[in-house]
């Protein structure tokens, strides 16, 4: 991940040296990032064998991404045009096959063990395999981070105030880390993993869940219970769900430690959903539970990002998705 980051914050700084008005946007380099660290962490594959991978991998995710999607986003153009010729059917595979193809290929010849353990521990075909580990590199994990992280750098734009106090527990807690960035290191960083757990609750990235009730069962609220029968279909909303303001105080309000210990975060954790489950507590998807897989690892990830930055500058400044000052840490 480190790795990555630093190509993805050299090629920042060096588009920012060199554009007339001193600012570069963040959101390609973020997604070149995220193609090639979690290409190598869920895949095992290294982008850099293959130069139109490298290049436009996260194009070709994007695209893919843009044609399952667009029936459910809403571009605000005029009703009812929107529903009849953007909502109504599926859109046509064609339209990004050959892309998809080359996904499929890089899979295939790059992420070979993967793909075989898939078949050996978990008994798919290699065709199973390959589209389950694009689909969780793409719509998952890329998909997902792709909306998280821009809303993080957002936040961390907004509360430049905070920064000076981030960045003394980074690197307070790095120099009893022998200055090594890890998840471990991370960990402890209470005030980092508060302000990430904070933009969960406000933008969580995946904003509905669906599901359908297996039996009869009493949905209770605060004040009121609700019956609901087999087969009926739910949605949780959760940016609703997560400024109720019998559990937060100041709902609204982005509040950077809000889940530190000393303001009783713990407890607050059991109402932070945007995994579609609470964020302590037995976690694991089964067949019983389709809570997101990465519970755990995607917050930490996100805290390993703030850490870094921390780490790499003594200022940053961001405003409406661009990075328009950088300074690098004295060594
Ligand atoms: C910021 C990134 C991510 C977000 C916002 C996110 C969000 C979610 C949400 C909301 C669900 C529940 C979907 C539903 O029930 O309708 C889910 C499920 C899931 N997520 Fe994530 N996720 C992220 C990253 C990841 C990553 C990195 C992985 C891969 C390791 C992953 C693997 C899964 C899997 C496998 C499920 C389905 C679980 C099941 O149905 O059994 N997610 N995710």
């Amino acid at each position: 991940m480190v790795t990555s980051l630093d190509k993805m914050w050299d090629t920042i700084e060096s588009n920012i040296s060199t554009s007339k008005d001193k600012k570069a946007s963040y959101f390609i380099p973020l997604q070149q990032f995220l193609f090639t660290f979690l290409s190598r962490c869920l895949l095992r594959a290294d982008t850099s064998t293959s130069p139109e991978i490298e290049k436009s991998g996260h194009i070709m995710m994007d695209k893919w991404l843009a044609l399952q999607l667009l029936p459910t986003i809403s571009i605000n153009i005029l009703q009812p045009l929107e529903e009849i010729f953007l909502h109504s059917f599926t859109y046509p595979f064609w339209l990004i096959k050959s892309d998809y193809q080359k996904l499929e290929n890089f899979v295939k010849t790059q992420a070979k063990d993967t793909v075989s353990r898939a078949q050996t521990e978990f008994q798919l075909t290699e065709e199973e395999a390959i589209h389950n580990l694009i689909f969780i590199l793409g719509f998952n994990a890329f998909g997902g981070f792709s909306v998280f992280l821009p809303s993080l750098l957002t936040n961390l734009g907004d509360q430049k105030s905070k920064h000076e106090e981030l960045r003394n527990e980074v690197r307070q807690i790095l120099t009893q880390n022998e200055n090594i960035l890890s998840f471990e290191a991370v960990k402890q960083m209470e005030l980092v993993n508060s302000f990430v757990y904070e933009t969960l609750r406000l933008n969580p990235p995946v904003p509905s869940q669906f599901a359908r009730a297996r039996k009869d069962f009493e949905l209770a609220s605060h004040d009121a219970v609700f019956e609901v029968k087999k087969g009926e279909l739910l949605c949780g909303y959760q940016p609703l769900v997560m400024r109720d303001s019998k559990i937060f105080e100041n709902p609204e309000d982005f509040v950077y430690n809000r889940f530190t210990k000393e303001n009783g975060g713990e407890e607050l954790l059991k109402y932070l959903y945007w995994s579609n489950g609470p964020q302590s507590g037995p976690h694991g998807p089964s067949a019983s539970n389709k809570q997101c897989a990465a519970r755990d690892t995607v917050p930490l990830t996100a805290a390993l990002l703030l850490a870094y930055l921390f780490q790499r500058y003594d200022d940053i400044t961001i405003s409406s998705g661009s990075i328009t000052a950088l300074q690098r840490a004295k060594l």
